[in-house]
């Protein structure tokens, strides 16, 4: 068992990597997450019995690298069923999110507080950690989470059991194009993996206390070994990172209804006044959101009739 002084909400990596590597180029962490009371299996289950049902996604982690995301096999179990039977269950799950819940909220603050400090900052909010949000993934052994990219900086922790977890520069555009990013964003974030890009990818092989920086909207796939894994996600977005995101959704609806679109920053004019018409919009229907049939219909109207792909039974 992990002593209790060893279990504190902390970060380390590397001076070179947090100076020169941040936040352009992933790299190695260190944590001491691994054993800490809210990351156990029995409180992530009763997490699962907490959360809305459109922010847990899961099915099985018998999924190919380059997955179609209409031929993903489901599991016949309910979502706390599934953590608790996790060493067995054959399935992949994520708890977006998880923030909402005040005690997880203070986790995330406190770890990356520990980077702020890291980085000569004093506060979250001075060293750029905007919008924090936490995504906890539990799988069974031998799972397969498909290529895919996330649109904001994470860091991401080991808590139990092996990952290994392949990471690709996408800065040419080669690896997923912007069609393919917008669409990885908007519809289904799985992205087509060709073979050929395989000795581009750089892996980080992790076990409890290890974990990795990835970069925002940089592609990669994960593999769990032959133990039951617990990861979380530390995820934040810039002032930056909301634009572009924002851009991108607001292209999908746009491109919807028969207007096809240039990515974001290719026409910086015509971005700012899509930027202030979508935020406008998106402000005046925020309080529509409190009510998950309200937000489903809403992901069906803005985003497609396979928005609410994920929650088939809720
Ligand atoms: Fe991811």
């Amino acid at each position: 068992m992990t002593p209790v002084q060893d279990i504190a909400p902390t970060i380390t990596a590397s001076h070179a990597a947090l100076t020169r590597d941040f936040p352009l180029k992933p790299f190695a962490i260190r944590h001491k997450l691994a054993g800490h009371p809210l990351l156990t299996l029995s409180r992530i289950a009763q997490l699962a019995s907490e959360l809305p049902r459109d922010l847990i996604e899961y099915n099985s982690g018998k999924v190919a690298i380059s997955q179609d995301p209409n031929a993903i096999p489901s599991v016949d179990l309910d979502p706390v069923e599934v953590v608790k039977r996790i060493e067995t269950a054959g399935a992949w799950m994520v708890l977006k999110r998880i923030e909402n819940s005040p005690p997880y909220r203070r986790l995330l603050e406190d770890t990356l507080l520990s980077v702020a400090k890291a980085r000569g900052f004093n506060s979250c909010l001075d060293a750029g950690f905007e919008q924090i949000e936490g995504f906890l993934f539990v799988s069974s052994p031998n799972s397969t989470t498909p290529f895919h990219l996330d649109s904001e900086d994470n860091f991401f922790v080991q808590i139990h059991g092996e990952k290994f977890f392949t990471v690709y520069d996408n800065a040419d555009r080669a690896i997923a194009s912007d069609d393919q990013i917008e669409h990885s964003m908007t519809k289904h974030r799985n992205l087509v993996f060709d073979p050929q890009f395989a000795d581009r990818g750089t892996e980080f092989h992790m076990h409890g206390g290890d974990g990795c920086y990835i970069p925002y909207q940089w592609p990669h796939w994960v593999r769990t070994a032959n133990d039951y894994s617990i990861s979380l996600a530390i995820t934040w977005k810039t002032k930056d990172v909301r634009r572009v995101n924002d851009l991108h959704f607001c292209n999908s609806m746009l491109r919807g209804v028969g207007f096809p679109q240039q990515a974001p920053g290719k026409n910086p004019v015509f971005d700012a006044m899509k930027l202030a018409v979508f935020r406008t919009g998106t402000t005046a229907i925020k309080p529509l959101r409190a009510s998950l049939a309200m937000r489903k219909l809403l992901r069906r109207l803005a985003l497609g009739k396979d928005a609410n792909y994920y929650m088939k039974d809720a």
